[in-house]
């Protein structure tokens, strides 16, 4: 880090390599047919999605969040492009529509029968059938759905849903139905031994593995009644990087997805079934010293998206013993951080953070710095660096 102007962000190649190895030996191990979709948003640099997909079986494919990333990407050469996030914005239906007739293999995800009459109208005149793969929910619903614990994404709640808006949409001809997505987010994105909310972690535990049993019985049904109605799916995605030691076991899925074991920002060090190395950091400057147990840095505002709490916030990580202070956070422009013993910071010195999730640091710095042994060996654009930003 010497010599280096900061703030500076930083991907660590040799614990981002282990954890795509890792990865894929997790999943490869159980079989040989699952693949990984890489998920996008969980790295937003072409590079690093690259050298993902380098290592070959399982990964194949990226999960993309946005139609104007997936022109990116397909135009930086990638393939096999599934955007995971509905849109019916015409302007998003026209650029996906262009690289289709392009020779690109994308899909959408959609979950009405409205969405996919009007994608279906989209795409009149297409040479081939455009793709669209449809969202099922697998929220967990006990108590006969009178408790949620989930995302609020697909209305298609059950089984039967799905199954008809697959037969209905038949009738199209300018889209196919290439598959079914079934994210459970709730066992996926929620960690069960977070530090910041410890009386809750058994009881996580405990709705995470019910959920995981739960999920895993619907998309076997699921898979089931496709199949019995003449439509079984090409593509069965689920799963990500929390739920990736429960869903390599269900062998109706045909591609599980991940993005934040990658990079493994701070959220995910706190689940009990997976393990990552930190591959991602950002450093800051100290510029003052109010107090002799106090430094302040220059930046790290830079806060997670979801509910807000404190494990949201960048984690202080080089050196050890500096904690956020309680009334000011991660500022604006400035953080301070108070020291638990002495504390040999200078004016000058960098401090290490990392972030809460893995993707979002991307939208505050236009490159990484790339280490390997502990040595600066290149820098990659991220999404900003391109001068893309996808919401
Ligand atoms: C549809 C979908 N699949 C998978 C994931 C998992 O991504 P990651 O592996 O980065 O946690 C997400 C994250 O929000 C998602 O929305």
């Amino acid at each position: 880090m010497q010599g280096q102007a900061l703030p500076l962000a930083v991907v660590d190649l040799d614990a981002f390599d282990r954890n795509v190895a890792h990865v894929g030996q997790l999943v490869g191990r159980r079989t040989s047919q699952m693949r990984v979709r890489v998920a996008s948003k969980s790295l937003r640099v072409p590079d690093l999605l690259r050298r993902v997909l380098a290592y070959g079986p399982p990964y194949a494919g990226v999960m993309c969040y946005a139609a104007a990333e997936a022109v990116l990407l397909y135009q930086a050469g990638f393939d096999d492009l599934l955007v995971a996030y509905p849109t019916r914005q015409p302007a998003d239906l026209n650029a996906l529509r262009e690289i289709h007739e392009q020779g690109a293999t994308v899909h959408l995800v959609v979950d009405s029968l409205d969405g996919t009459e009007q994608i279906a109208r989209a795409m009149a005149g297409v040479t081939r059938p455009f793709s669209l793969i449809i969202e099922a929910d697998v929220s967990y619903r006990p108590l006969r759905g009178r408790v949620h614990i989930g995302v609020r994404r697909s209305p298609l709640r059950t089984v039967e849903a799905v199954v008809d808006l697959v037969v209905s949409a038949r009738r199209f001809e300018t889209i196919c139905i290439g598959g079914v997505m079934a994210y459970e987010a709730q066992v996926a994105g929620v960690g069960d031994r977070s530090p910041f909310r410890r009386h809750l972690n058994p009881i996580l535990r405990a709705l995470r593995q019910r959920s995981a049993s739960d999920v895993a019985r619907r998309r076997q049904r699921l898979a089931q009644m496709l199949e019995s109605a003449g439509s079984p799916p090409l593509i069965f995605n689920g799963a990500g990087t929390g739920s990736l030691t429960y869903a390599c076991d269900e062998p109706w899925l045909t591609e599980l997805t991940a993005g934040s074991a990658f990079l493994c920002p701070h959220l995910f060090d706190y689940y009990s079934n997976i393990t990552f190395e930190p591959a991602l950091f950002f450093a800051l400057q100290c510029v003052r010293r109010s107090d002799a147990d106090h430094a302040t840095c220059f930046g790290g505002g830079y806060v997670a998206s979801g509910q807000p709490g404190c494990d949201k916030l960048p984690l202080p990580y080089l050196p050890q013993g500096l904690t956020l202070v309680d009334n000011e956070g991660a500022g604006e422009v400035q953080t301070p951080l108070r020291a638990d013993g002495p504390l040999a910071l200078r004016i000058g010195d960098p401090v290490i953070f990392r972030h809460a999730k893995a993707g979002e640091l991307a939208e505050r710095f236009s490159h990484y710095q790339l280490v390997t042994n502990d040595a600066i060996v290149g820098s990659v654009p991220t999404y900003r660096g391109l001068g893309a930003c996808f919401g």
